[in-house]
């Protein structure tokens, strides 16, 4: 049984560093290249474990190499991959370029990602048993709200990462007890659900800011602010996913939710630091050593 159980995707990151992102139409020569685990889901339960939860990942990967380095990387960060399933497509992949202020831009191919449908049985109860549930949105819609109920039914605390961003069924948001988005999802989201609070659709939003921190929004509660550390960022791939991570991880050891985002801002801030996704992720000495400066 795992404190925090995460749904979602496992990509394989090929990664170019750029002088600047390309326009349309142009050609610029890489500065640097790497490869490294990644993918939302992968990302969010590697932030989980090594903040110190116990966690379980459902997933779907090829049977290739970059299955294969996904699998051992899940081992290594000892991770339950026991229901991560080998389908009959080609490991998930995302190209991304990063630029010198650590901005991104990333293209994702799905592959065995979208066959990570329907859960089973097992997925239910494993789910069921965990204290939290993490998804985010690079797998199936119909998972995510599957998994969602699944949280539901079994009193398992349900928080979606909405990226990337897509329109939502309210049958999802009313299984959700927390909503963690950017400022540009949150405002797709008010203009796709027409409702001008996203706390009338889930008790607690949670607005990632970037390097200004982020804010916790509860209904009927004054809006709770948590200013990041004055860092210099090399490279922000994974940074929201390691901050969904922690954060979950908090929840699960029992943090009350502003506590939680505080652990989780410090995260972030650790992971903009270095760069790639899985490789920038920190443990949780660091995090705690980092919130006690
Ligand atoms: O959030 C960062 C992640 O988005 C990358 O690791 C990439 O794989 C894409 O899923």
């Amino acid at each position: 049984m795992a404190d925090v159980v995460v749904v979602g995707s496992a990509n394989v990151d090929q990664v170019f560093r750029v002088d600047r992102i390309p326009e349309p139409g142009e050609t610029v020569l890489s500065t640097g290249f790497s490869t490294a685990r990644g993918g939302k889901g992968q990302n969010q339960a590697v932030a989980a474990a090594r903040a110190g939860a116990s966690t379980a990942f459902i997933a779907a990967i090829g049977d290739d190499g970059f299955g294969r380095l996904t699998a051992e990387g899940l081992t290594e960060d000892r991770i339950d991959s026991s229901r991560v399933r080998t389908v009959d497509a080609a490991t998930g992949t995302a190209l991304i370029a990063v630029d010198p202020r650590g901005e991104n831009t990333i293209i994702v191919e799905a592959g065995a990602n979208a066959r990570l449908a329907p859960l089973d049985a097992g997925d239910r109860e494993s789910i069921a048993e965990a204290s939290v549930l993490l998804l985010q949105l690079e797998i199936p819609l119909d998972t995510v709200v599957e998994a969602a109920a699944a949280a539901r039914a079994g009193g398992t605390t349900a928080v979606l990462n909405a990226a990337p961003i897509a329109d939502l069924p309210v049958a999802l948001l009313a299984d959700l007890d927390v909503l963690i988005v950017n400022e540009h999802e949150a405002a797709h989201l008010r203009a796709s659900t027409g409702a001008t609070e996203l706390t009338s659709l889930v008790e607690t939003v949670v607005v990632t800011l970037g390097a200004d921190g982020a804010e916790l929004h509860r209904r009927e509660r004054d809006v709770v602010r948590v200013p990041a550390p004055r860092v210099t960022a090399v490279d922000a791939t994974g940074a929201g996913d390691t901050f969904c991570g922690a954060f979950a991880a908090a929840l699960a050891g029992g943090a009350e939710v502003d506590d939680a985002l505080g652990f989780a801002v410090a995260a972030a801030s650790l992971s903009v630091q270095r760069h790639g996704a899985v490789p920038s992720i920190p443990r949780r000495a660091e995090i705690d050593a980092a919130l006690a400066r």
